[in-house]
């Protein structure tokens, strides 16, 4: 099979790394095959160890490359959105020569980008991507391909997208030491919401939640451009680790009550179901019910639905048209969606892809990397080149990444201990914690919900 038709898309996880092969047809993407592991050397969605992530996405790569039965060289790889920032840049270059207008080629695609790109970038952050969101030739706005036009002035509007180098440095070595090259980094918020939302719901506004094992990314796509990313610190693994500490049983055990009886609102769950818990240090197991342990879990998602409701509202972002999309691991759990209605306003859906053999919304993710890469138009390709040379990303002699000095502000989290918020009490007191009440409906075309977006730019 000719692997320039292959995208695979590599996704990793705090818990698992979801490696999907997908096989581009005149465009149609068909997936051929997948490869999961579990995580190690991830925490709260950041690598911490590169040699143990390594051998995770090897371990995951290999099984793809068996059931697709196609050799995988090259990955399209997520970038969690941990302290990105965006920018609005605007890049111009002068085409005439001698005075005289001629046409714009590529060559002048890529020169508009690097004139955009000469901004100062702090030391320890580097450029993941830039978007050009319109061009402008002569003074004629609103241009999506300027090339083959005739011009004497070219500019650009576009985003940049940064990160911290750590961030980008471990990931890449990560999937080097694997053996794989890196096809394209591409932020996962921007894979996702690109791809897994229509037309339309890129259009006028939606909150898409990555409800991972690690941590829950929130983000917002509106005007067809990522405006907003929130990153909550916790996930799944918080929900397993709270079961097995008030059911006094194993991690293991936990994760399997919870994918096996769990609910994410406990009125949904059967009382009367009971379920045999072995619990540390008796011999016999105990019985809890389907519902005590359903309160477990609501409790634990109930405080991440409240703060990223915080989150929204402190940015002011109003009913957005297209709800909220629920993706990731935790949006399996059964009444997700029904728990989520009363801490957001719209419609609001849990995302599974419909592919065999991946219908499950932690799929989502790695599905939108392959989806990502094989919609990207000519445009984009030649902007990327600016911003990521394949050189630069197949070297294995990488400068040392630099320490980072990050102004985290929102981001910033120090972790409450688990107990003392997994305890029956605490758990009632966090159920007692009504959320907000929802916001009256409001003109979502205003001014006003423009402008909102607009200055959450830097
Ligand atoms: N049916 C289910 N019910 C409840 N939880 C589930 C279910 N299926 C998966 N999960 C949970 O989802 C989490 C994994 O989701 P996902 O694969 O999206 O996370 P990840 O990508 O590894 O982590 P992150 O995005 O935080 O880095 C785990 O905590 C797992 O227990
Ligand atoms: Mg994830």
């Amino acid at each position: 099979m000719n692997n320039s038709e292959v995208y695979v898309g590599l996704d990793i996880g705090t818990t698992s790394i979801k490696a999907l092969v997908c096989e581009s047809v005149k465009g149609q993407l068909k997936v051929i095959g997948v490869g999961v592991e579990q995580s190690a050397g991830l925490n709260r969605g950041v690598i911490v160890d590169i040699d143990k992530t390594a051998q995770a996405i090897s371990a995951a790569v290999a099984q793809a490359e068996e059931k697709s039965n196609v050799e995988i060289k090259s990955v399209v790889v997520g970038l969690p959105a941990n302290y990105l920032q965006m920018q609005r840049v605007h890049g111009m270059i002068t085409i005439a020569t001698r005075g005289q207008s001629r046409e714009i080629v590529n060559q002048d695609v890529i020169d508009v980008a690097r004139e955009a790109l000469t901004q100062s970038i702090p030391p320890e952050r580097e450029i993941i991507d830039l978007i050009p969101t319109e061009f402008t030739v002569d003074g004629f706005s609103g241009i999506k391909d300027p090339r083959g036009m005739v011009g004497v002035r070219l500019e650009m509007k576009a985003t940049l997208y940064t990160g911290p180098k750590t961030i980008i440095h471990n990931t890449k070595k990560a999937v080097q030491q694997a053996g794989y090259d890196i096809k394209d980094f591409v932020i996962t918020p921007i894979a996702t919401d690109f791809n897994l939302l229509n037309d339309g719901e890129q259009d006028f506004g939606t909150v898409v939640v990555d409800l991972g094992g690690g941590q829950t990314t929130t983000s917002i796509i509106h005007d067809h451009q990522l405006k907003y990313t929130y990153v909550d610190p916790e996930g799944g693994k918080y929900i397993t680790k709270d079961i097995s500490t008030v059911m006094n049983t194993s991690l293991r055990n936990a994760e399997q009550l919870k994918l096996n009886h769990g609910y994410a609102m406990a009125s949904l769950a059967d009382k009367e179901v009971q379920v045999d818990v072995d619990v540390v240090g008796q011999d016999d197991p105990v019985q809890y019910s389907e519902q005590y342990l359903s309160e477990v879990i609501e409790a634990r998602v109930r405080q991440i639905f409240s703060r990223i409701q915080s989150k929204l509202q402190a940015i002011h972002a109003p009913e957005l048209p297209g709800g909220v999309v629920l993706i990731g691991g935790v949006a399996a759990l059964p009444g997700i969606k029904e728990l989520a209605e009363q801490y957001f306003t719209g419609n609001i859906k849990v995302n599974v892809p419909e592919q065999m053999g991946i219908r499950h919304p932690r799929y989502a993710v790695s599905l939108a990397l392959g989806m990502y890469e094989n919609q990207l138009s000519d445009i984009d390709r030649l902007i990327k080149q600016t911003v990521q040379r394949v050189d630069t990303i197949k070297s294995p002699h990488e400068e040392k990444a630099q320490s980072t000095n990050i102004n985290i502000t929102s981001q910033q989290w120090s972790e409450e201990p688990v107990k003392q918020r997994t305890q029956r009490q605490t758990q009632q007191q966090s159920v007692a914690e009504k959320p907000q009440p929802k916001k009256k409906k409001q003109n979502t075309f205003s001014n006003r919900f423009k402008n909102i977006f607009n200055n959450l730019f830097d």
